[in-house]
Order: C-alpha cells, then structure tokens, then sequence
C-alpha cells in the first residue's frame, strides 16, 4: 500500500523569511510535503495573517500539521490559536515540542525566530513530528479545551 505523505503548512512573517526557509527545506529532505503560506519577502507585514492562514490550513484538513514562526513564535500562535480546532504551542526547546504533542495534541507548533538558532529549531520540529498523541486521559482535556470553543 502506498504509504501517505505528510502535509505541513508553514507560515511566518517578515521576521522569520530565513529560518522558514530552512525548515521548509529540512522538511521536503525527509520526503514531506510543504504549503508555504508564509511571506517571502522582509518587508514589515502582520504577523496575524499567517498565523490564521497556519490555522485555517489545518482546521480544514488541507494540511495534517503546521508550523508557525514569527519573531518570537508567540504573536503568530495567538493568531492561530483563534482558528477553531487549532491547537499550536510554542516551543523553544524540545521536551516542550514533545510534551506539546504527547499531552495536548499540538497541531501547529510555533516559534521565535528570534529566540532560537536554526540547528536548535530543526531539533524542536524534529521532536515533535516524532512524538505521539498518548490519547486516553488526555483526550477528556482535550475535549475540555475545545468546549470552551463553544461557549
Ligand atoms: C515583528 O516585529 C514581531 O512583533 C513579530 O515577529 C512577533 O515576534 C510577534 O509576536
């Protein structure tokens, strides 16, 4: 049987255009597929835009993960994070990526451009598209998180 291929879209803003870039292409050398929904360019830009577009990429199902980067990670999470059914966290070391992952089912995973070095940042994704969801107790505060989507 053919064997599916990961999809990831990546977004970013104008603070994080060389580190997407690196990602993006460590990524497609593991054989994954990237939508790139991120700016290209330096010029100043609103970092709420990618992260929304991140977030509506996933939520839909276009992408099975993301991966959001701005200049710290935590403007664009925010962002992505307002998308129903989108649960991205940022990390800026590994055992958080993992965890993230493990215990909150992490679907977008974020961070800083300006926080981590892109050897540290390949180590975070490469944790976390490694990790798995453990499920059982867990899903009860999954379910929990989302039902206040609800409210
Ligand atoms: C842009 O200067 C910066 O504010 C943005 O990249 C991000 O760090 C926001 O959270």
């Amino acid at each position: 049987m053919e064997e599916k291929v990961l999809k990831i879209v990546i977004g970013n803003d104008h603070a994080a255009v060389e580190l997407k870039n690196i990602i993006r292409e460590h990524l497609e050398s593991k054989g994954i597929e990237v939508i790139n929904v991120g700016t290209d360019t330096n010029d100043s830009c609103d970092y709420p835009v990618y992260g929304e577009k991140v977030g509506r990429a996933v939520a839909s199902g276009e992408a099975d993960l993301g991966i959001a980067i701005c200049g710290t990670g935590v403007g664009i999470s925010i962002a992505a994070n307002k998308v129903k059914g989108v649960r991205a966290c940022v990390c800026s070391e590994p055992y958080s990526a993992k965890l993230s992952r493990m215990h909150n089912n992490s679907n977008v995973l974020a961070f800083g451009a300006r926080v981590v070095g892109s050897e540290m940042a390949k180590m975070i994704v490469d944790t976390w598209l490694e990790a798995e969801y453990e499920g059982g107790r867990h899903q009860r505060r999954v379910d929990l998180i989302h039902a206040i989507e609800e409210k």
